[in-house]
């Protein structure tokens, strides 16, 4: 059976290492597994709730989506996307919410912890928390259940989110599947090696603690400049070091195989100094980041590149969305009050009684004529007597064809009492028509 892998990067800011290591890179990677169908987006509706600089979401929206895919993502085989771009995130968001716990969303680790630091602060609980930061894991849960993915690649601090998206997905199933799983429960799937990465402090890599390492921004110079800050302990060039533990270590083991791991750290033990440790780092991390990092650059010089990709998997990702919607609709009992077609056709047959119509006949003198008459048969156009039928079939049709511009004269009188206005409205409704059926006929073909 087909795996479905989705996940998401929030778009508020310069992607940087710990991105790549815990999101990008394994989700590149199971992506190119067979049997694996992976949907990546940028999760700019969940930038909202962090960020209220329409500059910046903007910038980061390119640079995230420029790094995806200078890290290597085949677009033709993945979905790839803007959660923006996909209307159904937000319907399906309110359905979710609708059948989850307030109380759940009290529990979450993200509004947990502002509800905390007001707490230290002495101020209101809630102060400074929106309803999108309370309710974030329900579009979370929505991202993942609106492709009814299997698995999400995602960081140890979202596991929580994840748990959330099944008891929902649950939940719903449960009200409205009549005893089909309408959602997949989907499972986190954490890169185990390196779940998170730790930043220049040893704490999480991560923009709200400033302690990040750029990927691509800055060159090689800002990578450089960043590891250098990484914090050590002061012991000196000589001394040997304990390498279980170092923040250093755990950022040379993401980017090594187990060969150069195990140098590094016999190389600590008999005393490498944290300088020249630091520059060996370097060197691991350019060797990989640095030629993606030149296709970076030359996608960040054409966004209109970028914004094509977006717009095909948008186009990829909604020609699943829009028909489970519709079943979901339908499931929570969001339903037409009857069959769509026979409402349809009958709005179809109250147009075709409205339209007037054209009537080409013989007259007892011989002569050919045409008229053109209201749906109840009053008198909007006589044509004058033609010898040969076939000119009257073409005034028909080059009336047809090109409604009222074909007036002008054309062989015809109007009848009593009617207006050139309605006579135009007459010929346009019906050249209307006749492009329609153009359109239909040339779509069979
Ligand atoms: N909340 C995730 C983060 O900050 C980003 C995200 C949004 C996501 N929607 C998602 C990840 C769906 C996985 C699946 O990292």
């Amino acid at each position: 059976m087909t795996q479905r892998v989705l996940t998401g990067i929030t778009t508020t800011g310069t992607p940087h290492l710990g991105n790549y290591v815990g999101a990008i890179r394994p989700a590149i990677a199971a992506s190119r597994e067979v049997g694996v169908e992976s949907f990546f987006f940028l999760a700019d509706y969940h930038a909202l709730i962090k960020c209220d600089d329409p500059a910046r979401i903007a910038r980061s929206r390119l640079e995230i989506a420029a790094c995806w895919v200078a890290a290597g993502l085949d677009t033709n085989r993945v979905t790839f996307y803007a959660q923006s771009d996909i209307p159904e995130t937000t319907e399906l968001n309110w359905l979710l919410t609708c059948v989850t716990a307030k109380g759940q969303m009290n529990r979450a680790h993200a509004y947990k912890a502002s509800v905390d630091a007001n707490e230290a602060k002495g101020e209101e609980p809630d102060d400074g928390v929106t309803m999108g930061l309370f309710c974030y894991p329900i579009l979370m849960a929505a991202d993942i259940l609106l492709f009814n993915a299997h698995r999400v690649p995602v960081g140890r601090d979202q596991v929580q989110h994840i748990e959330m998206a099944r008891d929902v997905a649950q939940r719903f199933n449960h009200l409205y599947g009549g005893g089909k799983d309408l959602f997949v429960l989907p499972e986190a799937e954490i890169e185990e090696s390196v779940a998170t990465l730790p930043g220049l402090d040893g704490r999480k890599m991560s923009k709200s603690y400033d302690n990040t390492v750029p990927l691509f921004e800055g060159g090689p110079k800002a990578l450089k400049d960043a590891i250098a800050r990484v914090v050590t302990d002061s012991k000196l060039p000589g001394e040997p070091k304990d390498p279980e533990g170092a923040h250093l270590v755990t950022l040379f083991d993401a980017f090594a195989d187990a060969g150069q791991r195990e140098a590094f750290r016999a190389d600590l033990r008999g005393g490498l100094a944290w300088g020249e440790a630091k520059q060996r780092l370097v060197q691991l991390i350019e060797a990989h980041v640095g030629p993606m990092r030149e296709t970076y650059a030359d996608l960040m010089a054409h966004p209109e590149r970028i914004e094509a990709v977006l717009q095909a998997g948008a186009d990829k990702a909604r020609a699943r969305a829009t028909p489970f919607l519709k079943e979901l609709r339908q499931a929570v009992g969001l339903r037409r009050m009857v069959a769509s077609g026979a409402v349809q056709a009958k709005a179809d047959a109250a147009e075709k009684v409205a339209l007037p119509v054209f009537k080409q006949y013989r007259e007892a003198d011989g002569q050919f004529y045409f008229k053109l008459t209201t749906a109840d048969g009053s008198l909007l156009l006589q044509s004058q007597a033609f010898a040969e039928g076939r000119e009257a079939g073409v005034w028909v049709k080059h009336l047809k064809l090109d409604g009222a511009a074909a007036l002008d004269g054309a062989p015809v009188a109007f009848g009593d009492g009617v207006t050139p206005a309605q006579v135009a409205q007459a010929l346009n409704d019906l050249q209307a028509l006749e492009a329609q059926e153009q359109a239909a006929k040339a779509a069979k073909a």
